[in-house]
Protein backbone atom coordinates (compact mmCIF):
# COMPACT_ATOMS: atom_id res chain seq x y z
CA UNK A 1 0.00 0.00 0.00
CA UNK A 2 1.18 3.40 -1.13
CA UNK A 3 1.91 5.63 2.21
CA UNK A 4 -0.34 8.57 2.17
CA UNK A 5 1.47 12.36 3.34
CA UNK A 6 -0.76 15.05 4.57
CA UNK A 7 0.79 18.03 3.91
CA UNK A 8 -0.90 21.26 5.68
CA UNK A 9 0.51 24.46 5.36
CA UNK A 10 -1.28 28.08 4.82
CA UNK A 11 1.25 29.33 2.35
CA UNK A 12 -0.10 28.25 -0.93
CA UNK A 13 3.29 28.55 -2.56
CA UNK A 14 5.20 26.39 0.47
CA UNK A 15 2.58 23.84 0.50
CA UNK A 16 2.60 23.37 -3.43
CA UNK A 17 6.92 23.08 -3.38
CA UNK A 18 6.19 20.78 -0.29
CA UNK A 19 3.61 18.38 -2.30
CA UNK A 20 6.00 18.46 -5.50
CA UNK A 21 8.90 17.23 -3.53
CA UNK A 22 6.91 14.44 -2.16
CA UNK A 23 5.00 13.98 -5.68
CA UNK A 24 8.03 12.83 -7.31
CA UNK A 25 8.87 10.37 -4.10
CA UNK A 26 5.50 8.80 -5.87
CA UNK A 27 3.28 8.83 -2.56
CA UNK A 28 -0.20 9.53 -2.22
CA UNK A 29 -0.93 12.96 -1.17
CA UNK A 30 -3.67 14.80 0.43
CA UNK A 31 -3.26 18.89 1.39
CA UNK A 32 -4.90 21.51 3.64
CA UNK A 33 -4.41 24.91 4.82
CA UNK A 34 -5.45 24.57 8.11
CA UNK A 35 -5.20 21.99 11.02
CA UNK A 36 -9.05 22.40 11.26
CA UNK A 37 -9.29 21.68 7.42
CA UNK A 38 -6.14 18.60 7.68
CA UNK A 39 -8.41 16.94 11.02
CA UNK A 40 -11.50 17.38 8.47
CA UNK A 41 -9.88 15.43 6.04
CA UNK A 42 -9.06 13.25 8.49
CA UNK A 43 -12.52 11.73 9.08
CA UNK A 44 -13.53 10.35 6.05
CA UNK A 45 -9.66 9.79 5.01
CA UNK A 46 -6.43 8.39 6.61
CA UNK A 47 -2.95 9.33 6.35
CA UNK A 48 0.27 7.78 7.12
CA UNK A 49 2.36 11.28 7.78
CA UNK A 50 1.36 14.22 8.72
CA UNK A 51 3.70 16.97 7.74
CA UNK A 52 2.50 20.63 9.22
CA UNK A 53 3.74 24.41 9.55
CA UNK A 54 4.20 24.93 13.24
CA UNK A 55 2.56 28.23 12.98
CA UNK A 56 -0.68 27.89 11.38
CA UNK A 57 -3.68 30.23 11.50
CA UNK A 58 -6.69 29.09 13.89
CA UNK A 59 -5.18 26.11 15.83
CA UNK A 60 -1.33 26.01 15.71
CA UNK A 61 0.92 22.73 14.79
CA UNK A 62 1.55 21.23 17.90
CA UNK A 63 -1.91 21.59 18.86
CA UNK A 64 -2.32 19.60 15.41
CA UNK A 65 -0.02 16.74 16.80
CA UNK A 66 -1.45 16.69 19.93
CA UNK A 67 -5.19 15.48 19.07
CA UNK A 68 -3.76 13.63 16.01
CA UNK A 69 -1.92 11.58 18.84
CA UNK A 70 -5.38 11.03 20.48
CA UNK A 71 -6.45 9.39 17.30
CA UNK A 72 -7.08 5.58 17.42
CA UNK A 73 -4.34 4.73 14.50
CA UNK A 74 -2.16 7.93 15.30
CA UNK A 75 -0.50 9.11 11.79
CA UNK A 76 3.58 10.05 12.11
CA UNK A 77 3.58 14.16 13.12
CA UNK A 78 6.79 16.14 11.14
CA UNK A 79 6.70 19.59 12.21
CA UNK A 80 7.94 22.56 10.05
CA UNK A 81 9.45 25.77 11.57
CA UNK A 82 11.12 28.28 10.74
CA UNK A 83 14.64 28.56 11.51
CA UNK A 84 15.89 29.18 14.80
CA UNK A 85 11.73 28.15 16.84
CA UNK A 86 13.55 24.61 17.57
CA UNK A 87 13.73 25.23 21.37
CA UNK A 88 10.26 24.03 22.34
CA UNK A 89 11.33 20.90 21.60
CA UNK A 90 10.14 19.22 24.80
CA UNK A 91 6.26 20.72 24.10
CA UNK A 92 6.61 19.10 20.77
CA UNK A 93 7.90 16.11 22.00
CA UNK A 94 5.09 15.71 24.31
CA UNK A 95 2.77 16.19 21.34
CA UNK A 96 4.14 13.29 19.78
CA UNK A 97 5.83 14.93 17.10
CA UNK A 98 8.04 12.37 15.42
CA UNK A 99 11.05 15.10 13.60
CA UNK A 100 11.25 18.73 13.03
CA UNK A 101 12.15 20.43 9.47
CA UNK A 102 12.86 24.15 9.33
CA UNK A 103 12.19 26.50 6.50
CA UNK A 104 13.89 27.05 4.55
CA UNK A 105 14.48 23.36 3.36
CA UNK A 106 17.87 22.31 3.17
CA UNK A 107 17.66 20.75 -0.04
CA UNK A 108 14.73 18.54 -1.92
CA UNK A 109 17.04 15.38 -1.17
CA UNK A 110 17.06 15.94 2.54
CA UNK A 111 13.44 15.82 3.28
CA UNK A 112 12.98 13.26 0.85
CA UNK A 113 15.49 10.80 2.44
CA UNK A 114 13.86 11.80 5.89
CA UNK A 115 10.30 11.48 5.02
CA UNK A 116 11.12 7.80 3.76
CA UNK A 117 13.09 7.25 6.91
CA UNK A 118 9.87 7.72 9.09
CA UNK A 119 7.81 5.84 6.36
CA UNK A 120 9.71 2.82 4.77
CA UNK A 121 9.98 2.68 1.00
CA UNK A 122 7.01 3.75 -0.96
CA UNK A 123 5.49 1.12 -3.18
CA UNK A 124 6.06 1.77 -6.98
CA UNK A 125 3.09 2.42 -8.56
CA UNK A 126 -1.17 3.25 -6.58
CA UNK A 127 -3.16 1.17 -9.38
CA UNK A 128 -5.73 1.65 -6.64
CA UNK A 129 -7.80 3.15 -9.66
CA UNK A 130 -10.23 1.63 -12.57
CA UNK A 131 -8.24 1.08 -15.70
CA UNK A 132 -9.84 3.36 -18.20
CA UNK A 133 -9.66 3.33 -21.55
CA UNK A 134 -11.97 4.35 -24.64
CA UNK A 135 -9.52 2.74 -27.53
CA UNK A 136 -11.88 0.22 -29.30
CA UNK A 137 -8.34 -1.99 -29.20
CA UNK A 138 -7.35 -1.66 -25.86
CA UNK A 139 -10.57 -2.04 -24.76
CA UNK A 140 -10.22 -5.78 -25.89
CA UNK A 141 -7.13 -6.59 -24.73
CA UNK A 142 -8.88 -5.19 -21.33
CA UNK A 143 -12.10 -7.59 -21.92
CA UNK A 144 -9.29 -10.36 -23.14
CA UNK A 145 -7.57 -9.81 -19.38
CA UNK A 146 -10.84 -9.98 -17.71
CA UNK A 147 -11.23 -13.56 -19.42
CA UNK A 148 -8.14 -14.42 -18.25
CA UNK A 149 -8.70 -13.31 -14.46
CA UNK A 150 -11.43 -16.28 -14.42
CA UNK A 151 -8.86 -18.73 -15.25
CA UNK A 152 -5.59 -19.65 -13.53
CA UNK A 153 -3.46 -19.10 -16.85
CA UNK A 154 -0.30 -17.50 -16.53
CA UNK A 155 -0.42 -13.61 -17.79
CA UNK A 156 2.44 -11.52 -19.56
CA UNK A 157 2.03 -8.39 -19.65
CA UNK A 158 4.18 -6.19 -21.96
CA UNK A 159 4.15 -2.14 -22.52
CA UNK A 160 6.22 0.59 -22.01
CA UNK A 161 6.90 2.27 -18.69
CA UNK A 162 3.43 3.93 -17.44
CA UNK A 163 1.07 2.71 -19.67
CA UNK A 164 -0.46 0.67 -16.41
CA UNK A 165 0.84 -2.79 -16.18
CA UNK A 166 0.93 -2.87 -12.47
CA UNK A 167 -2.94 -1.81 -12.65
CA UNK A 168 -3.90 -3.97 -15.29
CA UNK A 169 -2.23 -6.77 -13.36
CA UNK A 170 -3.95 -5.74 -10.35
CA UNK A 171 -7.16 -5.88 -11.87
CA UNK A 172 -6.49 -8.92 -13.35
CA UNK A 173 -6.26 -10.17 -9.33
CA UNK A 174 -9.20 -8.24 -8.52
CA UNK A 175 -11.61 -10.10 -10.61
CA UNK A 176 -9.83 -13.52 -10.04
CA UNK A 177 -11.48 -16.25 -7.67
CA UNK A 178 -7.88 -15.23 -5.36
CA UNK A 179 -9.31 -11.99 -4.89
CA UNK A 180 -9.53 -12.29 -0.88
CA UNK A 181 -6.05 -13.51 -1.02
CA UNK A 182 -2.37 -12.31 -0.97
CA UNK A 183 -1.56 -9.85 -3.79
CA UNK A 184 2.20 -10.20 -3.35
CA UNK A 185 4.72 -8.03 -5.86
CA UNK A 186 8.90 -8.15 -6.17
CA UNK A 187 10.28 -5.84 -8.84
CA UNK A 188 12.94 -7.73 -10.55
CA UNK A 189 14.96 -5.03 -11.37
CA UNK A 190 15.37 -4.00 -8.20
CA UNK A 191 16.74 -7.08 -7.10
CA UNK A 192 20.50 -7.73 -6.67
CA UNK A 193 21.23 -11.18 -8.22
CA UNK A 194 22.67 -12.14 -4.73
CA UNK A 195 19.16 -11.47 -3.25
CA UNK A 196 16.94 -12.94 -5.66
CA UNK A 197 16.84 -16.08 -4.98
CA UNK A 198 15.93 -15.66 -1.44
CA UNK A 199 13.38 -13.00 -2.20
CA UNK A 200 11.61 -15.06 -4.44
CA UNK A 201 12.21 -18.56 -2.84
CA UNK A 202 12.79 -17.71 0.83
CA UNK A 203 15.71 -19.70 2.70
CA UNK A 204 16.22 -21.73 5.90
CA UNK A 205 17.69 -20.19 9.44
CA UNK A 206 21.50 -20.97 8.63
CA UNK A 207 21.11 -20.98 5.25
CA UNK A 208 23.91 -18.41 4.79
CA UNK A 209 25.50 -15.67 6.70
CA UNK A 210 23.18 -13.74 8.16
CA UNK A 211 20.08 -15.96 7.94
CA UNK A 212 18.93 -15.97 11.50
CA UNK A 213 15.83 -17.20 11.23
CA UNK A 214 13.77 -18.77 8.29
CA UNK A 215 12.40 -16.17 5.81
CA UNK A 216 9.51 -17.37 3.49
CA UNK A 217 10.03 -15.95 0.02
CA UNK A 218 7.30 -14.33 -1.99
CA UNK A 219 6.27 -17.41 -3.97
CA UNK A 220 4.72 -18.92 -0.20
CA UNK A 221 3.67 -15.74 1.04
CA UNK A 222 1.59 -15.49 -2.11
CA UNK A 223 0.57 -18.87 -1.82
CA UNK A 224 -3.51 -19.27 -2.80
CA UNK A 225 -3.26 -15.82 -4.31
CA UNK A 226 -1.34 -13.75 -6.97
CA UNK A 227 2.12 -13.21 -7.16
CA UNK A 228 3.24 -10.33 -10.12
CA UNK A 229 6.75 -10.40 -11.23
CA UNK A 230 7.50 -7.01 -12.09
CA UNK A 231 10.27 -6.14 -14.64
CA UNK A 232 11.01 -9.88 -15.36
CA UNK A 233 12.91 -9.69 -18.33
CA UNK A 234 15.56 -7.95 -15.69
CA UNK A 235 16.12 -11.61 -14.04
CA UNK A 236 19.63 -13.53 -14.39
CA UNK A 237 19.80 -16.41 -16.46
CA UNK A 238 20.53 -18.41 -12.83
CA UNK A 239 17.60 -17.31 -11.76
CA UNK A 240 15.58 -17.79 -15.02
CA UNK A 241 16.76 -21.45 -14.72
CA UNK A 242 15.10 -21.82 -11.41
CA UNK A 243 11.80 -19.73 -12.01
CA UNK A 244 10.87 -21.97 -14.49
CA UNK A 245 11.63 -25.02 -12.83
CA UNK A 246 9.21 -23.52 -10.11
CA UNK A 247 6.81 -23.14 -12.36
CA UNK A 248 6.89 -26.25 -14.40
CA UNK A 249 6.92 -28.44 -10.73
CA UNK A 250 4.63 -25.67 -9.07
CA UNK A 251 7.14 -26.22 -6.47
CA UNK A 252 9.62 -24.50 -4.59
CA UNK A 253 12.47 -25.23 -2.58
CA UNK A 254 14.14 -22.68 -0.12
CA UNK A 255 17.77 -21.88 -0.09
CA UNK A 256 19.44 -24.42 2.22
CA UNK A 257 16.66 -26.15 2.51
CA UNK A 258 15.97 -29.69 1.42
CA UNK A 259 12.24 -30.45 1.45
CA UNK A 260 10.33 -28.82 -1.68
CA UNK A 261 6.94 -27.26 -0.92
CA UNK A 262 4.11 -26.79 -3.08
CA UNK A 263 2.32 -23.46 -3.66
CA UNK A 264 -0.88 -22.57 -5.16
CA UNK A 265 -0.83 -19.39 -7.35
CA UNK A 266 -1.32 -17.33 -10.01
CA UNK A 267 1.60 -15.58 -11.77
CA UNK A 268 1.20 -12.18 -13.82
CA UNK A 269 4.63 -11.15 -14.95
CA UNK A 270 5.47 -7.72 -16.47
CA UNK A 271 8.28 -5.47 -17.99
CA UNK A 272 8.88 -3.02 -20.30
CA UNK A 273 11.26 -4.91 -22.95
CA UNK A 274 10.43 -6.78 -25.69
CA UNK A 275 10.50 -10.40 -24.28
CA UNK A 276 10.01 -11.56 -27.69
CA UNK A 277 12.98 -10.30 -29.22
CA UNK A 278 15.40 -10.92 -25.67
CA UNK A 279 14.21 -14.77 -26.01
CA UNK A 280 15.09 -15.16 -30.18
CA UNK A 281 18.55 -13.39 -28.96
CA UNK A 282 19.34 -15.54 -25.70
CA UNK A 283 18.91 -12.89 -23.50
CA UNK A 284 16.66 -14.59 -21.71
CA UNK A 285 15.23 -18.34 -21.87
CA UNK A 286 12.99 -19.02 -24.72
CA UNK A 287 11.62 -22.09 -22.45
CA UNK A 288 10.65 -19.75 -19.40
CA UNK A 289 9.21 -17.27 -22.20
CA UNK A 290 6.97 -19.85 -23.96
CA UNK A 291 5.63 -19.98 -20.11
CA UNK A 292 5.00 -17.29 -18.98
CA UNK A 293 3.49 -16.05 -22.39
CA UNK A 294 0.16 -18.16 -22.34
CA UNK A 295 -1.95 -14.32 -22.11
CA UNK A 296 0.03 -12.10 -23.35
CA UNK A 297 -1.34 -8.38 -23.31
CA UNK A 298 0.50 -5.92 -24.93
CA UNK A 299 -0.40 -2.40 -23.86
CA UNK A 300 -0.37 -0.08 -26.40
CA UNK A 301 1.30 3.41 -25.85
CA UNK A 302 -0.45 6.52 -24.99
CA UNK A 303 0.93 8.27 -28.21
CA UNK A 304 -1.14 5.53 -30.21
CA UNK A 305 -4.10 5.97 -28.72
CA UNK A 306 -4.35 9.78 -28.51
CA UNK A 307 -8.72 9.83 -27.82
CA UNK A 308 -7.31 8.43 -24.21
CA UNK A 309 -6.15 11.51 -23.78
CA UNK A 310 -9.41 13.75 -23.99
CA UNK A 311 -10.98 10.60 -21.83
CA UNK A 312 -7.86 10.21 -18.96
CA UNK A 313 -6.93 13.43 -18.61
CA UNK A 314 -10.06 15.02 -16.64
CA UNK A 315 -10.48 11.91 -14.93
CA UNK A 316 -7.34 12.33 -13.51
CA UNK A 317 -7.53 15.22 -13.33
CA UNK A 318 -10.80 15.38 -10.96
CA UNK A 319 -8.87 12.57 -9.16
CA UNK A 320 -6.20 14.80 -8.48
CA UNK A 321 -7.89 18.03 -7.37
CA UNK A 322 -10.44 16.04 -4.37
CA UNK A 323 -7.13 14.51 -3.43
CA UNK A 324 -5.11 17.53 -2.83
CA UNK A 325 -8.63 19.38 -1.44
CA UNK A 326 -8.60 21.68 -4.03
CA UNK A 327 -11.75 23.45 -6.03
CA UNK A 328 -12.76 21.24 -8.83
CA UNK A 329 -10.88 22.33 -12.07
CA UNK A 330 -11.56 22.22 -15.80
CA UNK A 331 -9.17 22.00 -18.67
CA UNK A 332 -9.48 24.53 -21.23
CA UNK A 333 -10.15 23.63 -24.62
CA UNK A 334 -6.65 24.96 -25.95
CA UNK A 335 -5.30 22.98 -22.97
CA UNK A 336 -6.43 19.62 -23.78
CA UNK A 337 -5.09 20.32 -27.32
CA UNK A 338 -2.09 20.83 -25.59
CA UNK A 339 -1.98 17.66 -23.89
CA UNK A 340 -3.14 15.97 -27.09
CA UNK A 341 -0.38 17.20 -28.86
CA UNK A 342 1.95 15.42 -26.91
CA UNK A 343 3.74 12.41 -27.56
CA UNK A 344 3.88 11.62 -23.50
CA UNK A 345 6.95 9.28 -23.57
CA UNK A 346 6.02 8.39 -19.57
CA UNK A 347 2.34 7.58 -20.91
CA UNK A 348 -0.34 7.64 -18.33
CA UNK A 349 2.01 8.32 -15.65
CA UNK A 350 3.38 10.96 -17.25
CA UNK A 351 -0.20 12.57 -17.97
CA UNK A 352 -1.22 11.52 -14.64
CA UNK A 353 1.86 14.27 -13.25
CA UNK A 354 1.50 16.46 -15.58
CA UNK A 355 -2.32 16.98 -14.56
CA UNK A 356 -1.70 17.10 -11.35
CA UNK A 357 0.97 19.74 -11.34
CA UNK A 358 -1.28 21.85 -13.61
CA UNK A 359 -3.65 21.77 -11.37
CA UNK A 360 -1.79 23.48 -8.02
CA UNK A 361 -0.34 25.52 -10.68
CA UNK A 362 -3.75 27.00 -11.96
CA UNK A 363 -5.18 29.54 -9.44
CA UNK A 364 -8.51 29.85 -11.22
CA UNK A 365 -11.03 27.45 -12.05
CA UNK A 366 -9.48 26.55 -15.62
CA UNK A 367 -6.61 25.09 -16.52
CA UNK A 368 -5.08 27.03 -19.76
CA UNK A 369 -2.20 26.22 -21.58
CA UNK A 370 -0.31 28.29 -19.45
CA UNK A 371 -0.55 25.97 -16.75
CA UNK A 372 1.28 23.24 -18.34
CA UNK A 373 4.77 24.59 -19.16
CA UNK A 374 6.41 21.08 -20.14
CA UNK A 375 3.91 20.79 -23.24
CA UNK A 376 5.05 24.77 -24.36
CA UNK A 377 2.93 26.99 -22.92
CA UNK A 378 4.62 29.92 -21.48
CA UNK A 379 4.51 29.55 -17.84
CA UNK A 380 1.93 31.62 -15.84
CA UNK A 381 4.75 33.01 -13.27
CA UNK A 382 8.08 33.37 -13.28
CA UNK A 383 10.13 29.90 -13.07
CA UNK A 384 7.28 28.08 -11.59
CA UNK A 385 8.88 25.87 -8.87
CA UNK A 386 7.17 22.49 -9.62
CA UNK A 387 8.75 22.32 -13.75
CA UNK A 388 12.69 23.74 -12.70
CA UNK A 389 12.81 21.31 -9.90
CA UNK A 390 12.12 18.21 -12.15
CA UNK A 391 14.16 19.80 -14.44
CA UNK A 392 16.98 20.26 -11.47
CA UNK A 393 16.27 16.80 -10.55
CA UNK A 394 17.25 14.97 -13.80
CA UNK A 395 20.03 17.35 -14.13
CA UNK A 396 21.46 16.31 -10.79
CA UNK A 397 20.09 12.27 -11.94
CA UNK A 398 22.35 12.60 -14.77
CA UNK A 399 25.32 14.85 -13.32
CA UNK A 400 25.38 11.92 -9.94
CA UNK A 401 25.61 9.05 -13.05
CA UNK A 402 28.50 10.91 -14.74
CA UNK A 403 30.52 11.05 -11.39
CA UNK A 404 30.29 7.51 -10.46
CA UNK A 405 31.12 6.21 -14.14
CA UNK A 406 27.06 5.32 -14.39
CA UNK A 407 27.18 3.51 -11.12
CA UNK A 408 23.40 3.23 -10.38
CA UNK A 409 23.90 2.27 -6.65
CA UNK A 410 26.56 4.99 -5.72
CA UNK A 411 24.65 7.41 -8.15
CA UNK A 412 21.44 6.93 -5.71
CA UNK A 413 23.59 7.26 -2.62
CA UNK A 414 25.12 10.64 -3.72
CA UNK A 415 21.54 12.15 -4.44
CA UNK A 416 20.05 10.44 -1.12
CA UNK A 417 17.39 8.56 -2.66
CA UNK A 418 16.76 4.82 -2.58
CA UNK A 419 18.04 2.68 -5.74
CA UNK A 420 14.43 2.34 -6.16
CA UNK A 421 13.19 5.78 -6.31
CA UNK A 422 16.29 6.37 -8.54
CA UNK A 423 15.35 3.01 -11.26
CA UNK A 424 11.78 4.89 -11.15
CA UNK A 425 13.19 8.60 -12.32
CA UNK A 426 15.49 7.28 -14.90
CA UNK A 427 12.62 5.76 -16.09
CA UNK A 428 10.32 8.58 -15.79
CA UNK A 429 13.21 10.62 -17.69
CA UNK A 430 13.74 8.27 -20.00
CA UNK A 431 17.54 7.96 -19.36
CA UNK A 432 18.86 5.38 -20.20
N1 LIG B 1 -5.69 3.13 -18.43
C1 LIG B 1 -5.48 3.74 -17.25
N2 LIG B 1 -6.52 4.26 -16.56
C2 LIG B 1 -6.31 4.88 -15.38
N3 LIG B 1 -5.11 5.04 -14.81
C3 LIG B 1 -4.03 4.55 -15.46
C4 LIG B 1 -4.18 3.87 -16.70
N4 LIG B 1 -2.95 3.48 -17.10
C5 LIG B 1 -2.10 3.88 -16.16
N5 LIG B 1 -2.73 4.53 -15.16
C6 LIG B 1 -2.12 5.14 -13.98
O1 LIG B 1 -0.81 5.53 -14.36
C7 LIG B 1 0.13 5.24 -13.35
C8 LIG B 1 1.17 4.25 -13.86
O2 LIG B 1 0.57 2.96 -14.03
P1 LIG B 1 1.37 1.63 -13.68
O3 LIG B 1 2.23 1.81 -12.49
O4 LIG B 1 0.40 0.51 -13.67
O5 LIG B 1 2.31 1.57 -14.97
P2 LIG B 1 3.44 0.53 -15.37
O6 LIG B 1 3.18 0.14 -16.76
O7 LIG B 1 3.51 -0.55 -14.34
O8 LIG B 1 4.71 1.44 -15.34
P3 LIG B 1 6.25 1.04 -15.04
O9 LIG B 1 6.73 0.22 -16.19
O10 LIG B 1 6.93 2.38 -15.02
O11 LIG B 1 6.27 0.33 -13.74
C9 LIG B 1 -0.67 4.70 -12.18
O12 LIG B 1 -0.99 5.77 -11.32
C10 LIG B 1 -1.91 4.15 -12.84
O13 LIG B 1 -2.98 4.14 -11.92
MG1 LIG C 1 5.03 -0.91 -12.92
Amino acid sequence: MIPTVLVVDDDDGFRALLLDILRLEGYRLLAAASAEQALSILERDRADLVLTDRRLPGLDGLELARRLRAQPRPPVVVLVTAYGTIPEAVAAVRAGVADYLTKPLESPAALRRRIRDLLGEPAVADGSGEFLTGDPRLAELVAMADRAAATDATVLVTGESGTGKELLARRIHARSRRADRPWVALNCAALPESLAESELFGHEKGAFTGALARHRGRFEQADGGTLFLDEIGDLSPAIQAKLLRALEERKIQRLGGTEPVAVDLRLVAATHRDLAMAAATGEFRSDLYYRLNVVALAIPPLRERPGDIALLAPRLLSEATERLGLPARRLAPEALAALTRHSWPGNVRELRNAVERAAIAASGETIEPRHLPELGGAPSRPAVAPLSLEQRERQAILAALERTGGHREQAAELLGISVRTLYNRLRTYGIR
